[in-house]
């Protein structure tokens, strides 16, 4: 019943052992699904128990839990699943039962397919960031987790502002995670002379730092896989700004070996993807340390943010920004490193 648009709590996360100590590791190790009717009172004899430290920090208790396997179809188990506390009509705690099981695994077989074919396509993205990492060290796995964070839940405020559909707004989100994580991949095409720079660059050194818009755009010409679209946009407009000041602008062939730049694309003219990942991304380079500046402290930033409103950056998105900062700071802490973290 909670505001169900972004949630904090899931960008928290607790680590348990894969043992038989847990109930979750027990099941990992078995396979086998499990149904308990109240864990506070679990029978003795059994190797599990249930640890109640998790009820304590998220004042809930926990009573009937079914956990079930997730088992990719070469075997191997990719987690598990527990489902807690079911209702009956009357909204009294029920119990599971042994017929619930064999829905429940049925679902659960499917779910270990979709992660894990979540879970190649992350790797295969990962990878390409790895390669542009290999160039410039400061776009790193951590900074990309966070802008693509960031990224999702801006647009999820923005959409449920808009009464766009909980269905629609979960599968652009897929969708949007890769194409922001993956707004800078084109810096690859950059040399390490600029982008290792150690201060600021000539009016050549930037118009060729700015290609970076260019060459990411060229990665994902060939619209292979439900993503390129959106990684194109993204990759090309990230930098544009609201007042039409930004950079590449309209450039009509993409393709050609000399590229000159545009008048900047000004107000809605700029995808709305890219509006958001230019503020996700400012954000992060601001707070983060680069070859050319330190990391600004978390109140210049904001400052600077708030200013830029209807300048740099699209004012609906700045707004959601700022509606949203208590989850924005829950992606901070989860995807933290060479981030200050002081006021
Ligand atoms: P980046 O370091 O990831 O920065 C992304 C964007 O964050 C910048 O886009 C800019 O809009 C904002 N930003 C970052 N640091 C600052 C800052 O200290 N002050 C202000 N006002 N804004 C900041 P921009 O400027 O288009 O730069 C794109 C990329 O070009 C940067 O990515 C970085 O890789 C490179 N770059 C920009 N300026 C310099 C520089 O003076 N020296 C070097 N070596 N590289 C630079
Ligand atoms: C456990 O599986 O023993 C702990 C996880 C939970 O809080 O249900
Ligand atoms: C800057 O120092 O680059 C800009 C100053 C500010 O906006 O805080
Ligand atoms: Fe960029
Ligand atoms: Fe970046």
């Amino acid at each position: 019943k909670r505001d169900s648009t972004s949630n904090r709590y899931l960008y928290s996360s607790d680590a348990i052992h894969i043992d038989h100590d847990s109930i979750a590791g027990h099941v990992a190790i078995t396979k086998k699904a499990l149904i308990i009717d109240d864990v506070y009172k679990i029978e003795s004899g059994v190797p599990y128990g249930f640890n109640r430290s998790f009820d304590e920090k998220y004042s809930y208790r926990t009573k009937a839990v079914m956990t079930v396997p997730l088992i990719t179809s070469q075997g191997k188990i990719i987690g598990v699943m527990q489902i807690i506390n079911p209702k009956n009509q009357n909204g009294a705690i029920h119990r599971f039962e042994a017929r619930h099981k064999l829905i429940v695994s049925y679902f659960a077989n499917h779910a270990a397919i979709a992660i894990e074919k979540a879970m190649m396509t992350r790797e295969i993205i990962l990878r390409m960031i790895k390669m542009s990492e290999l160039r410039d060290p400061t776009e790193t796995i951590p900074h990309v987790n966070r802008v693509g964070a960031y990224s999702i839940e801006i647009y999820h405020k923005w959409a449920s502002n808009r009464g766009i559909s909980l269905d629609e707004i979960k599968s652009v989100k897929d969708t949007l995670r890769i194409a922001s994580m993956l707004h800078d991949v084109g810096k690859i095409g950059v040399s390490d002379t600029i982008l290792k720079k150690n201060g600021s660059l000539d009016a050549e050194e930037s118009h060729l730092m700015k290609m970076h818009t260019i060459f990411g755009a060229r990665l994902f010409m060939d619209r292979t896989s439900d993503w390129d679209e959106m990684a194109a946009e993204v990759a090309i407009s990230h930098h544009e700004k609201w007042d039409g000041s930004g950079y590449p602008g309209h450039v009509p062939n993409i393709q050609r070996n000399e590229i000159l730049f545009g008048p900047g694309k000004k107000g809605e003219e700029i995808p709305l993807f890219a509006r958001i990942v230019a503020l996700a991304d400012v954000y992060d380079a601001l707070m983060s340390e680069r070859y050319y500046k330190n990391g600004w402290s978390e109140g210049r930033a904001l400052d600077f943010i708030q200013r830029e409103r209807g300048r740099h950056f699209d004012p609906a998105v700045t707004d959601v920004f700022f509606s949203i900062y208590d989850i924005i700071k829950a992606i901070q802490k989860k995807y933290d490193s060479c981030v200050r973290s002081e006021i």
